[in-house]
């Protein structure tokens, strides 16, 4: 049924299968995936455009675009980008604008918000996808986040999507839920360096906001 199938066995990618799904993104779709980190979604994006579609993979950090570059060799229509989200410039209007765990990290994550959406033809989608941390339980404990500049950002993201003058079509948080050995216990071990043993995990919810730019 869904062309993002593969998207959804993973931690944390159902929820951006369902938004693609939602948006029906497809071939030839021009994309910017703003933090893209290693690249993950930017590849998972350029699947589905294909050939004919362009992803930005913009990251401020110069690492990124090496990494993105590496693994995404095989796909000439993603361009690495060396560039803060809050400075967003891109050489032409994209279809659609995605941010994944970023936010939660910016000092103004209005401002990101508002280039993002700048960034858009008339008409185009948004996709947000970020953290209600402190609403994750290890054992029942709440989690803590302290590096991250806006750890529950998650909860505030309808909101912040509005006022950065989109049309909001649809949001939800979803948190991945596990005991034991298994891809949430590896997820949680990969992100804190601790084996997490026999506890009873929920991941932080992730929140997704699908928008959409007016037409006029
Ligand atoms: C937690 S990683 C998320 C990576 C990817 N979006 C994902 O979901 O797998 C956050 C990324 O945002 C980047 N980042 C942080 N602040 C940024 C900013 N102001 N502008 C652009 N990228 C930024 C970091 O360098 C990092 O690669």
């Amino acid at each position: 049924m869904s062309a993002f199938r593969g998207l959804r066995d993973d931690v944390y990618r159902r929820p951006l299968a369902t938004a693609l799904d939602r948006i029906e993104l497809g071939e030839g779709w021009t994309c910017v995936d703003v933090g893209a980190g290693g690249g993950e979604v930017s590849i998972a994006l350029a699947e589905v455009v294909g050939a004919t579609g362009r992803i930005f993979a913009v990251d401020n950090d110069p690492a990124s675009r090496d990494e993105v570059a590496a693994q995404a060799a095989k796909f000439a229509q993603v361009f690495a980008i060396t560039q803060a989200g809050e400075e967003l410039s891109l050489p032409m209007p994209v279809d659609l604008a995605f941010c994944r765990f970023l936010l939660l990290h910016v000092v103004d994550p209005a401002r990101v918000l508002k280039k993002m959406a700048a960034a858009l033809k008339p008409g185009g989608s948004l996709v947000v996808q970020e953290p209600i941390t402190s609403a994750g339980r290890i054992n029942g404990t709440p989690f803590s986040y302290p590096e991250a500049r806006h750890p529950d950002i998650g909860a505030f993201l309808p909101a912040l999507v509005r006022d950065a003058g989109l049309e909001v079509v649809d949001a939800w948080a979803e948190a991945p839920a596990g005991a034991g050995k298994g891809p949430v216990a590896n997820y949680l071990e990969e992100l804190t360096g601790v084996d997490p043993g026999d506890d009873a995990i929920v991941l932080p919810p992730l929140v997704t906001v699908v928008a959409r730019k007016s037409n006029r």
